[in-house]
């Protein structure tokens, strides 16, 4: 069982548009809601493909229900931690070839909120394979949390993986989880490296910014890399996996995808990777995060390189 931790949970609302006009009244073709938050997002995934998943977040206010409501008719299993802290609404507005994010900052989580959330981890790991914290935290909530959330999972027995940004990054790697997942952009700001735009030079700068930090965390580091797929680096091995590029549909919930697709591979790293960057270019190609990807994925058109564990040394 995968058990996923989303401390910042979301109603993401997606409206369709045939071309958005900025300071202008615009008129979506379709308006729907999806419960989200990245560990949503990779329960859903997961869940679709037929692993078995479970979902803890901390909710609140009348969106708290409507998102328990929503996990519910979806099938998916999840315990909410009520809090008092109403549950924020994402925006996406989709138009052919763009799409365009305004998040909610999410209300802070209280000092009881957030002991109430690693107590409830710490419940429903016991059993699972890992535990995945995954997301941006709340408002002034401690950057501290991720590790304790981290901690509670390698207690009860799971390994821990991580997908956040900025301080809750920094304090995941502190913690040492198995796999910590960055894309370009949280990898520079947490090594303070400056990464070339893309190709060839952007996949090495990355490979070796994640290698120092396995280094330091002990465990894997998966860097998303959009169009260039992914590198996967542990103390053993270090791989580029990509595919040619795609027009995306839509690209939020790739990274989410990404995960899924590398918790559910098959042991091995290069294996793991593979599925990773094929559901990670799949969910690119589906209108929604929503997603079924593991049906369209295609593992067999990834290309994997072994690049080489880099010398010791920064
Ligand atoms: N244009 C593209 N062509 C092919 N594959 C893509 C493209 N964009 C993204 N991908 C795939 O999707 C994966 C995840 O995308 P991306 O790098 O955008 O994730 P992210 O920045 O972590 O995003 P998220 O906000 O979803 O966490 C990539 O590692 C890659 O495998
Ligand atoms: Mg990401």
């Amino acid at each position: 069982m995968i058990l996923t931790v989303t401390p910042n949970p979301s109603l993401d609302r997606t409206f369709v548009l045939n071309g958005l006009r900025l300071g202008e009244l615009n008129r979506a073709s379709t308006d729907t809601v999806e419960g989200s938050g990245k560990g949503v997002n990779v329960a859903r995934v997961l869940h679709a493909a037929g692993v078995r998943t479970g979902i803890v977040l901390p909710a609140g206010g009348p969106e708290g229900a409507q998102l328990a409501t929503l996990l519910e008719a979806e099938g998916l299993t999840y315990r909410v931690v009520a809090t008092d802290a109403p549950v924020r609404t994402n925006v996406t507005l989709l138009e052919p070839g763009r799409t365009t994010k305004v998040n909610a900052p999410g209300a802070a989580l209280t000092p009881a909120d957030a002991d109430a959330l690693v107590a409830a981890v710490e419940d429903l790991a016991h059993g699972a394979d890992w535990v995945v914290c995954c997301g941006s935290l709340p408002p002034d909530t401690p950057a501290e949390l991720i590790a304790r959330i981290v901690e509670a999972g390698r207690r009860a027995g799971a390994q821990t993986a991580v997908d956040a940004s900025g301080p809750a990054l920094l304090a995941a790697a502190e913690a040492g989880p198995d796999v910590l997942a960055p894309n370009a952009d949280e990898l520079s700001e947490l090594t303070g490296r400056v990464f070339p735009p893309g190709g060839r030079p952007l996949v090495r700068a990355a490979l070796d910014a994640a290698h120092t930090l396995a280094g330091d965390t002990g465990g894997g580091v998966l860097v998303s890399l959009g169009p260039d797929g992914a590198v996967w680096v542990d103390p053993e091995s270090a791989l580029h996996g990509s595919v040619t590029p795609v027009t995306p549909v839509n690209t939020a919930g790739a990274g989410d995808a990404l995960l899924a697709g590398w918790l559910a591979g098959p042991p091995e790293p290069d294996g793991r990777l593979r599925n990773a960057v094929a559901w990670g270019t799949a969910a690119c190609l589906l209108p929604s995060t929503a997603g079924d990807v593991a049906t369209t994925a295609r593992p067999a058109r990834v290309r994997i390189d072994d690049l080489g564990v880099p010398a010791a040394g920064p």
